[in-house]
């Protein structure tokens, strides 16, 4: 049977002025105040933002979730054996949920499918999907933003916690948090559990610079989104046509900057709060981090895990680890 927990996917406001929580809301205020601005990268993903995303990933030029699904497509006999029987699944950022099938597949009797993802409109049609697809399998879907404490559907004993951290968006974080954030795994997933994170690798600049500044201009209007996203709900007044996507790899950092620079000077009203901009200004929307192995495994270590498989593709551009507790 399919069980699906309805209460976690109903919506909750915390603000009158803002349809974001406090704490995402204070982020935003902080962010636009600062003297160099910046903007949390969860905020691309409003149901606009998560089809773009998914529209990004079929861009010739954006090469990881290819990379990675050919990874997975490869080596996820390999992983299920690894990870072993009764495993409860539990997927960060679950998305569209193309990428975890090919370990549902291969899994040996698991007990749960747990997706987490903020996208409710995305989680609702996964947990429906992989629960049409995976009968028996039970699935508990959880909307929250993972980054922060959320509580996971109650286990059985003999579960073995594996979390699924693919598409590199733990190259999102600062290295220093994302270290933070894979130790917060560690705790969740415990001693006999696991971790399998995806990767994206350094390599030429080039291949990079492309893969966010995509012909198509797909990543930009995916960038420009987060400001349509902040007028809807925090009643700003962002004119999108007055600024413009930037995306280059900061190469001492190894990280790919997004940034919204203003075309013009302006003032811009964000929950009742004047922010005004220089032309020639930006928000810094996203880091990118790129790793290489070293950095990986200095990573990896420094949050209470050790690589015990490192997968990679031909081209040595994205990288598939499991991760055991240490
Ligand atoms: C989902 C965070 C992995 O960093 O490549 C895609 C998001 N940003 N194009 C990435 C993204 C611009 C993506 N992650």
């Amino acid at each position: 049977m399919t069980r699906v927990s309805a209460q976690n996917l109903s919506r909750r406001h915390t603000s009158a002025s803002s349809l974001l929580s406090p704490s995402l809301t204070a982020t935003v205020m902080r962010g636009l105040t600062d003297s160099v601005k910046t903007l949390p990268a969860v905020l691309f993903y409003d149901s606009a933002g998560a089809m773009l995303f998914e529209q990004i990933c079929d861009q010739p030029e954006y090469y990881p979730t290819r990379t990675e699904i050919d990874i997975l497509s490869r080596y996820a006999s390999d992983l299920a054996r690894q990870a072993g029987d009764h495993v409860a699944l539990i997927e960060y950022g679950s998305g569209a949920g193309v990428k975890v099938r090919y370990l549902l597949d291969k899994l040996r009797d698991p007990v749960a499918y747990i997706p987490v993802d903020v996208s409710r409109e995305q989680l609702a049609s996964v947990a429906r999907e992989r629960g049409g697809q995976y009968p028996g399998l039970r699935i508990a879907p959880v909307c929250a933003d993972y980054t922060l404490p959320f509580e996971l559907p109650v286990l059985p004993n003999e579960a073995r916690r594996v979390a699924f951290f693919p598409g590199s968006t733990i190259g999102n974080f600062h290295p220093t948090e994302a270290a933070a954030f894979l130790h917060r795994i560690r705790h969740t997933v415990g001693a006999k559990g696991g971790l399998i994170l995806g990767v994206d690798r350094r390599k030429d600049p080039r291949v990079l610079h492309e893969a966010y500044n995509d012909r198509a201009g797909v990543t930009a209007a995916f960038n420009l989104n987060m400001l349509a996203h902040l007028n809807h709900a925090m009643s700003a007044n962002f004119d999108l046509t007055t600024f413009r996507h930037v995306a280059f790899f900061n190469n001492e950092a190894s990280r790919i900057e997004m940034h919204l620079e203003s075309l013009v000077e302006q003032e811009v009203l964000v929950n009742d709060t004047r922010v005004y901009f220089e032309a020639g200004e930006t928000v810094h929307t996203e880091c990118s981090y790129k790793y290489d192995e070293q950095t990986l495994h200095a990573l990896v270590e420094s949050s209470g895990f050790a690589i015990d498989s490192l997968y990679s593709d031909v081209n040595d551009w994205f990288y598939l680890a499991w991760l055991r507790p240490a």
